[in-house]
């Protein structure tokens, strides 16, 4: 009679377990679909407005659109996804050509995507941009 506590204990123990060990896995993937290949992008067209908005030889951040678009010259527009590569936060400011993610602090150069201070390593991910009807339009042609 004594030993029937203890198998119970034993049983349940192990329940506990399996569902510590679910819960890691379900944690990993978590993890992985926020990693660096993941951020999306634009699959549609996206308006931002007037052009002239963005600051030539600066940057401007298009947080509810999770854009960043840099204007190299007079007419020449260059655009970003401004979430971060690191674990998907979106950018909270533009400090010149530098996004900045107020998760764990990266920055990235916002002219060439790349990352310029970690934790974050992989650059932003490209996105199409270009001038339309007067104005700025960015992700994909329809
Ligand atoms: S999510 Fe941007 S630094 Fe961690």
């Amino acid at each position: 009679m004594s030993g029937q506590p203890t198998a119970r204990r034993t049983v349940l123990k192990g329940a506990a377990l399996a569902g510590t060990a679910g819960l890691g896995a379900a944690a990993c993937s978590t993890e992985s679909k926020v990693g660096h290949a993941a951020v999306p992008t634009p699959t549609a067209p996206v308006d931002l407005g007037d052009p002239e908005d963005v600051p030539v030889g600066g940057a401007r951040l298009y947080r509810e659109q999770r854009l960043v678009v840099s204007c190299p010259a007079q007419g020449s527009y260059k655009a970003y996804s401004a979430q971060c590569t690191h674990a998907g936060c979106v950018f909270d400011k533009v400090e010149g050509t530098e996004g900045h993610c107020p998760c764990h602090g990266s920055r990235f150069d916002v002219t060439t995507g790349q990352a310029v201070q970690g934790p974050a390593t992989a650059a932003l991910p490209e996105v199409p941009i270009r001038v339309k009807g007067g104005k700025l339009v960015a992700g994909p042609e329809k």
